[in-house]
């Protein structure tokens, strides 16, 4: 897989790339992640990206032009599966989304700053617009690597034990069981006996059940959407 990310501030989100699990799968050559100014694709000295919006009021748009020569660069390259635009009015990102998008080949991720994008842009380039809740960030820096991890996690070979991601919460609308590990007892406090008996039917019984418990204490609307 191959994830463009266009962004006008680059140095937001290069640094979760550098390490641990999304740095271990770029060097195991699983996926390759590149980063382009938009500043570059502009036309004049003052690199500008942004402009009064037309009929007037408060914030910057992105234009149009810089973006176009961008994605038009890319795409003389190699053609993309997806050129996801992150935005807080997109759809609202979740694990189904991901798993989908595990499975493409070359994305494009474009981050709005400002007052957002000429619509134009989103009419001609984009091909889907997600955000990763109801809420506004700065820019689509931060989303785009929320994005990108939820994606470079599911790829196969990325976690060292294959199975890690199907136990993840959401992998089958539960939330994942509650976890352990040493001491069995800690200020009183003990591990359920079920998880020290080997007895692995059982711990699969178990966990399964505690899985439906907490979803259904936590999150019951994922039980009803079934
Ligand atoms: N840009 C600003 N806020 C955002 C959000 N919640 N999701 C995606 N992109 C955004």
């Amino acid at each position: 897989m191959r994830i463009d990310i266009i962004t006008v501030l680059p140095e937001l989100l290069t640094s979760p790339f550098e390490a641990s699990i999304l740095k271990r799968a770029q060097e195991k050559g699983l996926v390759e992640v590149h980063f382009h100014n938009l500043r570059e694709f502009t036309v004049g000295n003052y690199k500008q990206v942004d402009d009064y919006q037309y009929g007037g009021g408060a914030g910057m748009v992105m234009m149009i032009e810089p973006i176009d020569k961008c994605i038009s660069s890319l795409q003389a390259e190699r053609s993309y599966d997806e050129i996801i635009y992150l935005t807080p009015d997109g759809e609202t990102l979740n694990q189904r989304i991901a798993n989908e998008l595990s499975l493409k080949g070359n994305i494009i991720m474009l981050c709005g700053h400002y007052k957002g994008v000429d619509q134009r842009v989103r009419d001609l380039f984009i091909t889907r617009e997600i955000s990763i809740g109801d809420f506004v960030l700065s820019g689509g820096e931060l989303a785009a690597a929320v994005l990108a991890d939820s994606i470079i996690r599911l790829l196969p070979g990325v976690l060292g034990d294959e199975t890690s991601a199907l136990t993840d919460s959401f992998q089958d609308q539960l939330l994942a069981p509650e976890v352990y590990t040493r001491p069995a007892e800690y200020k009183g406090l003990k591990v359920p006996e079920i998880l020290l008996s080997g007895d692995f039917g059982k711990i699969e019984e178990w966990r399964h059940q505690n899985a439906l418990d907490r979803t259904q204490k936590r999150r019951p609307d994922l039980l009803e959407n079934q």
